[in-house]
């Protein structure tokens, strides 16, 4: 029988501030209705210069540690996914380690390609363990970044940050892998990038939703038809997408799983039998079914409104918001997901959700970690973003947590809680 892998167990960690996505609308003289309706978003993490990606992915690390009582003498690989390192050469991975205290006998690497990185980084994992060259140990993968556009940018609304830290091992608690069914495809554009030296991201906005809708199209199309090779799914009275218990997309913005879920269906439509029978504006009607996507898509994505992008966690932090709310009702079904990067690589996969993903998520405690953020003005957002990334401000790191806490002589020096 072939070996069962995939994700154990998540924690998640979030900057301590967020803004109101209404008050920053009516700050910015912008009807709000544009952030909250047109765009999906509630609220919107802030980080301050404390709150780099290693903080972030160090405390989502330590939380997974601590909650589920990871036994770290079997991690043999740490894999932080991130494209907003804090160094060209020394890897976040390696900082996490160290902060941690972690045992010095694991591979520690960075993953970067925009957002596919954490999917990079989780595949890496799993195909390490489904080979058997992890001889019975278990992979840590952390999704750590800081959405950065600036003040007074189309994007300012869809920023955040926070870090998804996942256990990956042959115990699939939460989310048994389909290896071997996941399908890719990369396209080599300029959609969004940050060129060296940057911290905030260029980005050709409408371009790039439509960079990452034809990118979905490739890789679904991939996913499909191995999946319709392995009889996972069919043609037949529903569309093979429809055979999915629920569908997790990358969540730049909420609304933008909305977009991409009319274009997993418009594919659908577009190569079936019955779809190609619909008049082409009976079939964008059929895509664009609510009743679908309330079905499907709108209750992984609670989080993702309260944080704001998370570029390589957004999906992770959506399958968070997923498995918290429905971990009883989905053990035992099939879900899609859908992870895209700028530049762009997309890679769509399945899994089967475990018997334990309540249990385990409720130890996550997702809720609580919302929970215990403080609400800022949009002046004292103003202030936060405006502050040098190497000066942090004195801030005591809550217990088990970490912050930058100086560069001096160009290291980076970081307290714990
Ligand atoms: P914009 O041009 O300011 O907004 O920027 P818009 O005019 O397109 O409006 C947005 C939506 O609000 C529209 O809905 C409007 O109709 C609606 P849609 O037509 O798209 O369904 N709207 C209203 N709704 C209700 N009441 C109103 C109202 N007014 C307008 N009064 C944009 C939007 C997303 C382009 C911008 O925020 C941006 O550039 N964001 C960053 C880029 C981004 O997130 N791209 C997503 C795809 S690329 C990706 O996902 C990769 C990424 O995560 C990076 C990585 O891979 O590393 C970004």
């Amino acid at each position: 029988m072939k070996k069962q892998v995939g994700i154990e167990a998540l924690a998640i960690a979030v900057p301590r501030r967020y803004v109101d996505i209404e008050e920053l609308a009516k700050a910015r003289g912008v009807d709000p209705a544009k952030y909250t309706a047109g765009l999906g978003a509630k609220e919107m993490a802030v980080a301050d210069p404390g709150e780099d990606s290693v903080s972030l992915a160090a405390s989502a690390a330590a939380r997974l540690i601590q909650q589920q009582n990871v036994d770290v003498s079997r991690v043999g690989m740490l894999v932080v996914g991130t494209e907003t390192g804090v160094d060209h050469s020394k890897a976040v991975a390696s900082h996490v380690q160290g902060l941690l205290k972690l045992p010095r006998s694991m591979r520690t690497f960075d993953a970067q390609h925009a957002c596919y990185g954490g999917t990079a980084g989780l595949m890496a994992a799993a195909e390490w363990i489904a080979s058997g060259a992890g001889a019975g140990r278990v992979a840590i993968v952390v999704c750590s970044d800081i959405a950065r556009y600036g003040l007074n940018t189309a994007g300012e609304p869809t920023q955040g940050a926070g870090a998804v830290a996942l256990l990956v091992s042959e115990q699939p608690d939460l989310l048994a892998l389909d290896i071997g069914l996941n399908g890719v495809c990369t396209v080599d554009v300029y959609d969004f990038w940050r060129p060296l030296g940057r911290r905030e991201a260029v980005v050709d906005g409408h371009y790039s939703i439509n960079c990452y809708l034809d990118a979905l199209s490739g890789a679904y199309r991939g996913w499909r038809e191995r999946a319709l090779a392995h009889e996972v799914v069919r043609w037949g009275d529903t569309l093979p997408s429809e055979q999915l218990a629920r569908i997790i997309y990358h969540v730049p913005f909420c609304k933008m799983a909305r977009k991409a879920h009319t274009q997993l269906r418009q594919v659908d439509l577009e190569d079936s039998a019955s779809g190609r029978e619909l008049t082409p504006e009976a079939r964008e009607a059929a895509a664009k079914s609510s009743a679908s996507y309330d079905a499907q898509v709108a209750s992984s994505l609670t989080l993702n409104a309260r944080v704001g992008n998370v570029y390589t966690a957004s999906m992770y932090l959506a399958l968070a918001g997923l498995l918290h709310s429905e971990g009883t009702a989905l053990a035992g079904k099939r879900v899609g997901l859908l992870s895209y990067g700028s530049g762009s690589c997309s890679e769509f996969y399945s899994a089967v959700v475990g018997a334990n993903a309540a249990e385990r998520m409720a130890k996550a405690d997702v809720e609580g970690v919302l929970a215990r953020r403080e609400r800022v003005s949009v002046a004292e957002y103003e202030r936060i973003m405006n502050l040098p990334y190497e000066a942090p401000e004195a801030i005591t790191p809550a217990p088990g947590e970490f912050r930058l806490k100086e560069i001096r002589d160009h290291r980076r020096v970081y307290s714990a809680g």
